[in-house]
């Protein structure tokens, strides 16, 4: 927010106190106020300011930008969209799908959706509700509305852009009316996605709408470039202190690292997540580079090592290279399989830009903050297990967490990626369940440091799982030095390979069921983090058993009531 500059003609008191107001206001708020001081102007002055007039504004066209959002993506593209619709003489509302009914969206007129995919196609946890009811046979009818949708995704994803696509196709189905084609975006969605919004809007508008442009008084209060570090430009993170938590003997490489934020502007909350820039292996470069017959580019592999993504492989890459090459593959040919595969297996040599052009950008990984400001300082750390496996008869590394592990171990690039859905209670007093097996302890680190710290009285009660007690026990002196000092008040734990008999968090919850339905019945909020696949799946249906058990009539509803009520927090990947 640009704000009043010292040189402003008041006193330092009167700028401290227009800033403060300026800085929490609201786009309309202003818009309201610039007009104010023009009418103002005009009536007390003898010769006005030259601003522009408070004329009454024409009406302005009702818009609403429907978001649909995990990570915070396509949240702040719908703030973005919001402020170009403002631009073009909209009156744009921004609204959540969790806080919208479809009786709701039926009497909308025009409505700009903005959607990710998640899981394997399934909708962020908060839009789950909102696909339920769109999807559901007595859903209204939607005649009024018109309406695009953007669609966020990973190509890299089997289900690319479902949600958006359902959306889309369901919409059309109730009678609304698409006004633009769906975008359907890929993990290097920004510019894409702004010029698709900057084009869609106008079609938006209602042809026969006058121009209201000159009825709106256009203050441009452009993010300022002090924000922080982001994707583009990330900062450069000093390693300060790094340990492997995983023993010798473990079948994990799980490493504490320790990343110095000084001079970052980067503010983190508990919950919240750094982006991680990654670099490529440069021997898989080197292994493309040859492939493609083009060793000995030099500019092209610094490219390949810190620009483009030279792991994951598409259908549609797979289609591009055989227009390319004439290479035939049969459907589902990429799966498991990496680009040096595909440019092994066509054996055709290609030129430096057909190489690039069959490329994505390099995306960046995220890892949950597994510390708290408030006992750590101007500093962030990360849980990161290194990822290894062989396919295809072939040794494969994590790009990111190898990098951060094992090759560039001084230092790393990071963003904030802020996790405002995935918080602490604002209230001390509540209890809370973190059910964190693996990777998934790292922000509940976080929130046991910030609990500490603010000497919050609600109780804590930890669920971990890893495989070995002895080799995987991530935090173990911690979590008991928080259980001997009373911040911790329950630790479960269970460790799947140290019996016979596999045993998951989800066992040690199960165990725990009349307990843990009496904390949610009290009002603790639980909380989720790990693996999305198997562990959250299980965790989710564990405990609707759970509460099915311990006497509700309707578990689902129960649980989607604690949802609905913020008591049930996800953060899986
Ligand atoms: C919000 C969020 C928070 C996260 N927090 C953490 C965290 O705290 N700690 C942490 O360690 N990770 C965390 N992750 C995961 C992290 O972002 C990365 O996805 C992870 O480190 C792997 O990245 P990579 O670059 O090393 O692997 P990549 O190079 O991205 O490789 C991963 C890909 O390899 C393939 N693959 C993996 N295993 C196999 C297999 N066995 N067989 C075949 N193919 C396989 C899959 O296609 C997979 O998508 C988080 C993710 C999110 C979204
Ligand atoms: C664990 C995980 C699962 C995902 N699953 C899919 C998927 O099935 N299909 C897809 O197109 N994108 C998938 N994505 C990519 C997200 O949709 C993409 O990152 C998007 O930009 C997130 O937007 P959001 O921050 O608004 O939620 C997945 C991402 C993650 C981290």
């Amino acid at each position: 927010m640009p704000l009043l500059p010292k040189t402003a003609p008041f006193a330092d008191d009167q700028i401290a106190a227009l800033n403060s107001v300026m800085s929490a206001s609201t786009a309309d708020q202003r818009t309201w106020l610039a007009g104010f001081l023009a009418g103002f102007a005009a009536a007390n002055d003898p010769q006005p300011l030259n601003l522009p007039t408070a004329t009454a504004p024409a009406r302005r066209i009702p818009l609403t930008i429907l978001f649909g959002t995990e990570s915070g993506n396509a949240e702040a593209l719908a703030a973005q969209a919001r402020k170009v619709a403002t631009r073009l003489g909209f009156a744009p509302k921004v609204v959540d799908m969790a806080d919208i009914s479809l009786e709701q969206l039926a009497e909308m007129d025009n409505v700009l959706a903005i959607v990710s995919t998640w899981g394997e196609g399934d909708p962020p946890q908060r839009a789950i509700d909102f696909q339920d009811a769109l999807m559901a046979e007595g859903a209204p009818r939607l005649d009024r509305v018109r309406y695009a949708v953007l669609a966020l995704g990973d190509r890299a994803y089997a289900q690319f852009c479902a949600v958006g696509q359902r959306i889309d196709d369901r919409f059309s189905e109730l009678g609304a009316t698409r006004i633009a084609a769906r975008l359907e975006c890929d993990v290097d969605f920004e510019a894409s996605a702004n010029a698709w919004i900057d084009a869609t809007l106008p079609i938006l508008k209602p042809a026969d709408e006058p121009e209201a442009n000159h009825a709106v008084i256009h203050v441009d209060f452009a993010r300022p470039s002090t924000d922080g570090p982001t994707r583009a430009k990330p900062f450069t993170a000093e390693a300060t202190d790094r340990v492997r938590l995983t023993g010798s003997r473990s079948t994990s490489d799980t490493h504490h690292i320790e990343l110095s934020l000084e001079g970052s502007g980067i503010a983190y909350e508990p919950g919240d997540a750094l982006g991680v820039v990654p670099r490529n292996d440069p021997a898989l470069a080197d292994a493309v580079l040859t492939a493609a017959g083009l060793s000995g580019d030099a500019a092209l592999r610094t490219a390949l090592i810190e620009r483009l993504d030279i792991t994951t492989l598409t259908g549609k890459q797979v289609a591009d290279f055989a227009a390319l090459t004439g290479f035939a593959a049969d459907p589902g040919w990429e799966t498991g399989r990496q680009i040096v595969d595909l440019l092994e297996a066509g054996a055709s040599k290609l030129t430096a830009d057909q190489l690039t052009g069959l490329l994505r950008p390099l995306p960046p990984r995220y890892y949950s903050i597994a510390s708290s400001r408030k006992a750590v300082g101007e500093a962030a750390h990360l849980l990161v297990a290194g990822l290894r496996y062989t396919s295809f008869g072939r040794a494969r590394q994590g790009v990111a967490s190898i990098d951060l592990t094992q090759r560039t171990r001084d230092r790393a690039q990071v963003f904030l990626r802020p996790n405002p859905h995935f918080r602490l209670p604002t209230d001390p007093n509540r209890p809370v369940i973190m059910i964190g097996p693996g990777t998934g302890v790292a922000p509940f680190r976080g929130f046991l440091q910030e609990r500490e710290a603010v000497g919050a009285t609600g109780k804590n009660w930890l669920f971990f799982g890893h495989r070995n007690f002895t080799h995987d026990f991530l935090y173990q002196l911690e979590m008991q030095d928080w259980l001997k000092d009373g911040v911790l008040h329950r630790l479960d734990v269970a460790f799947s390979r140290d019996q016979p008999q596999k045993r998951y968090v989800q066992d040690a919850m199960w165990d725990q069921r009349a307990a843990l339905a009496g904390w949610l019945r009290d009002g603790a909020a639980l909380y989720v983090c790990g693996d999305m696949n198997a562990m959250a799946k299980d965790v989710h249906a564990t405990l609707m058993r759970i509460l099915g058990e311990t006497g509700s009539k309707d578990a689902k509803a129960e649980l989607d009531a604690i949802r609905r009520d913020g008591r049930y927090l996800r953060d899986v990947y």
